[in-house]
């Protein structure tokens, strides 16, 4: 692994959520996770430093995301993440990153293009 993470978790009475932020401080990247929306996670506050841009940061961060959730997927079969919802900022560059990585547009809302991608787990899940 490229960077070392410190990942943050906090319960919330509407869900929870985890931050990861690089250790070195040069990027971050949020995931909430609702009660009220199970088996999704909504991805947020993606931002690296101005000074460490272009370097492979926010797509390893995007990458840590996805193995987050197949990861808790297999230790938590009752609830299992299948999609990671996004807003991204309606900037071209911003849209392409994301739609690399598997991101398909939904809708343009309040300035912002709605993304999901669907998490494909690696080994099946048995649902109870
Ligand atoms: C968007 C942001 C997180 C990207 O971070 P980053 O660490 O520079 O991204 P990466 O280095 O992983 O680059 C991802 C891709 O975007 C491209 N890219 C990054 N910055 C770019 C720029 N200013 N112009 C054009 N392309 C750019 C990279 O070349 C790369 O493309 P590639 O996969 O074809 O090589 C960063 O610019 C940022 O913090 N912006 C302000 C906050 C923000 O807008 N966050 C997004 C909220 S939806």
């Amino acid at each position: 692994m490229k960077y070392h993470n410190c990942y943050h978790h906090n319960e919330w009475p509407w869900g929870k959520s985890v931050t990861i932020i690089t250790k070195d401080g040069t990027g971050m990247v949020n995931m909430d996770f609702e009660k009220s929306n199970p088996g999704v996670c909504y991805v947020s506050e993606l931002s690296v430093l101005p000074q460490c841009r272009k370097q492979g940061i926010a797509t390893y961060l995007m990458h840590e995301c996805i193995d987050y959730c197949l990861t808790d997927n297999l230790e938590n079969h009752d609830n299992p993440i299948f999609r990671i919802d996004i807003n991204s900022v309606m900037e071209s560059f911003v849209m392409d990153f994301y739609h690399k990585l598997g991101f398909e547009d939904i809708e343009e809302s309040n300035g912002y293009m709605k993304m999901y991608k669907i998490i494909v787990p690696t080994k099946p899940i048995v649902l109870k």
